[in-house]
């Protein structure tokens, strides 16, 4: 087994190969030429193994995807046996559907390239939606975190928490951080405006008064639904408030604004090369991948 960390998850894919046993890592050059053309170069033989390319595809997201397309392509080339993608973060995974007339469907375009570069199966992490895999005609698994921030957040001993997911969509996984930490989850409503994007929070009375709070979203991009979350718990009396994603994006001054706001702390997994990235996500898919 080969183990080929992609430019944008060199830390991840070193982890990956070392809890995996027999895995050899695959060094990869990369270099942008001065026009701005990327080029990436798999600097192992690959013929007749079986590999593993490990590639997040977070901001510059059109950067990170060309260079996880040429490593499949390299990979094919190369007569790799089997290629097997870890994707943690898949750009555009917000684009799952036509919201609007004329839109394209921006999340499928980049599954038919995967697939058709020859790819065999692909692993996500939480993915933003699981409609997204159905774009799929190979195994297509979805990886969920929460059991993970669970632990983590078990570990802080907090006073009395409360696990809340911005939308009620997110409550279903936020329930299962919540499952094992034995504690109580609930969710807030949230709407966002599909011409200006921005996002309305209505206010909800939860019984905040003196708890300690976690936030678990799937991705922190501007960190505009954090804020806004964090001002309403504060303004109902919340006590500490963690702000914890699987993708910390954190966009401009997102991570400035959430602290501002009130956050205790930022809490992020390392699908994204990030400061914030406190959470290994390389036990959860050697243990989902050697299954
Ligand atoms: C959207 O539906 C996602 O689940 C996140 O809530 C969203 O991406 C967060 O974006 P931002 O940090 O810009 O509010």
């Amino acid at each position: 087994m080969i183990i080929i960390p992609g430019p944008a998850s060199q830390i991840l894919g070193v982890e990956i190969a070392k809890l995996m046993k027999d895995a050899i890592l695959s060094p990869v050059s990369f270099k942008t030429f001065p026009d701005g053309e990327i080029y990436v170069r798999i600097e192992r033989e690959l013929k007749g193994e079986q590999v593993v390319i490990v590639q997040s595809t977070y901001p510059p997201q059109d950067y990170h995807l060309m260079q996880l397309y040429q490593l499949i392509d390299a990979a094919r080339g190369a007569e790799a046996k089997k290629i097997t993608v870890f994707v943690p973060y898949l750009a555009y995974s917000r684009q799952d559907k036509k919201f609007l007339i004329g839109e394209p469907l921006s999340s499928k375009i980049i599954c038919n390239t995967i697939e058709n570069l020859g790819a065999n199966e692909i692993f996500f992490l939480d993915i933003h939606s699981e409609l997204i895999l159905n774009f799929f005609t190979i195994p297509a698994h979805n990886l969920i975190a929460l059991e993970l921030f669970g632990k983590y957040f078990k570990e802080l001993a907090l006073s009395n928490p409360l696990i809340i997911a911005p939308d009620k969509g997110a409550l279903k996984k936020a329930q299962i951080a919540a499952q094992f930490m034995n504690t109580e989850c609930t969710y807030i409503e949230k709407t966002r405006d599909r011409h200006t994007g921005n996002i309305t929070i209505e206010i909800k009375e939860i019984n905040v008064k003196n708890r300690d709070i976690i936030l678990i979203d799937d991705i922190i991009s501007t960190g505009g639904t954090m804020v806004k979350t964090i001002e309403m718990a504060k303004s109902q009396g919340a006590n500490r408030i963690y702000a914890a994603c699987s993708h910390p994006l954190l966009i401009e001054n997102a991570k400035y604004r959430i602290l501002q706001a009130g956050a205790t702390e930022i809490i992020g997994t390392n699908s994204v090369d990030s400061e914030c990235a406190k959470i290994s996500i390389a036990p959860l898919f050697v243990e989902k991948f050697v299954k």
